[in-house]
């Protein structure tokens, strides 16, 4: 979708930077997805005039943040993608409270913590995306869960078209889901840590990255894990004891290294990595009486 250059010039003056025909995916982990105007947010005090701007030229609109967990369709897109600019070195530390920006990077953001001698983040070390898409999703990994640290989030409601504040325990946290709408853009969040030595946070991370170096393909174009594990099963397991280690549809294909990591093996379009989700998810429907249900979030027009 193209944004006027008329409504370029009134959302520059609210610190909005129209960028043209961008391909998404150049902005996602997968490396897939269509092309569109982008919207890099660079003032958060002007997003709800933005927003209401977008809403009075009907223009519709998706935020987009690190692209670690989303696939998105081919194509000429039917709408914006929003982004923030990226953290102007937005965290700081008060005592046992950590005030972070939602664009930062997650990893950053665990390192940053854990030089000030801010721990209980160690498991998220590794999981690739910012951290507004992390407190988005309850980023989880080795035990850990961001929902539980979270104290405060600032953030956008399309609903109300306001800024405003949540406690943390006004948001509700599940396994790889919470209670923000789809719409709401995160702004920043106040974490509370427990205080523990650099030297011991920092050997906890060690053996959280090794974990993940001998299981994950770190290195391939992937979403992380493509469904959510079911109910005390393993999706992983699942896939790879049916023997689907390596099936591909098109340029999708089943990681041989973990098999609840579908990776792009080059080329790969949306429509592909869709015809592998549904073959695989027949797959262990057949074979196990499992549903399997996305944890990537699919954006299709
Ligand atoms: N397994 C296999 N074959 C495989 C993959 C896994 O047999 O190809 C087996 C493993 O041997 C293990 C079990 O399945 O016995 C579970 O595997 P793993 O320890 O790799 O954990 P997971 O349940 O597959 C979850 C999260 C990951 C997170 C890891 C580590 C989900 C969907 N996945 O994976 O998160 O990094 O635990 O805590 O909850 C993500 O959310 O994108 C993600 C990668």
């Amino acid at each position: 979708m193209r944004v006027s250059d008329q409504l370029a010039a009134k959302l520059a003056d609210l610190g909005a930077e129209v960028q043209h025909e961008v391909s998404l995916a150049t902005r996602t982990s997968l490396e897939i997805g269509g092309t569109t105007d982008e919207l890099i947010l660079r003032r958060y005090d002007r997003i709800a005039e933005v927003m209401s701007l977008l809403a009075n030229e009907q223009i519709p609109w998706r935020f987009l943040g690190g692209g670690t967990n989303v696939l998105i369709e081919d194509g000429e897109l039917s709408w914006v993608a929003l982004h923030l600019a990226s953290s102007r070195g937005g965290m700081r530390v008060e005592g046992n409270a950590a005030y972070i920006e939602a664009s930062a990077d997650l990893g950053g953001a665990v390192t940053f913590c854990a030089k000030h001698d801010l721990g209980g983040m160690e498991g998220l070390i590794g999981v690739p995306g910012s951290v507004g898409g992390a407190l988005r999703m309850n980023a989880g990994a080795y035990g850990t869960q961001i929902g539980p640290h979270v104290r405060e989030v600032d953030l956008f409601r399309a609903a109300t078209g306001k800024l405003e504040t949540l406690r943390g325990a006004e948001i509700r946290f599940d396994y790889r889901h919470t209670s923000f709408a789809p719409n709401d853009v995160m702004l920043n969040v106040k974490l509370e840590l427990p205080a523990k030595p650099y030297k011991e946070i920092l050997a906890g991370i060690r053996v959280c990255n090794e974990k993940r170096r001998a299981s994950q393909p770190l290195n391939q174009r992937s979403a992380g894990c493509i469904f959510k594990n079911p109910p005390g099963g393993s999706a992983g397991r699942m896939i790879d004891e049916l023997g689907l280690k390596g099936l591909r549809v098109g340029g999708a294909m089943v990681s041989d290294r973990h098999a609840n990591f579908f990776v792009n093996a080059g080329g790969a379009m949306c429509a592909d990595m869709l015809g592998l989700i549904g073959a695989v998810r027949e797959r262990v429907r057949d074979a196990y009486g499992v549903e399997l249900e996305n944890e990537v979030i699919v954006w299709q027009n």
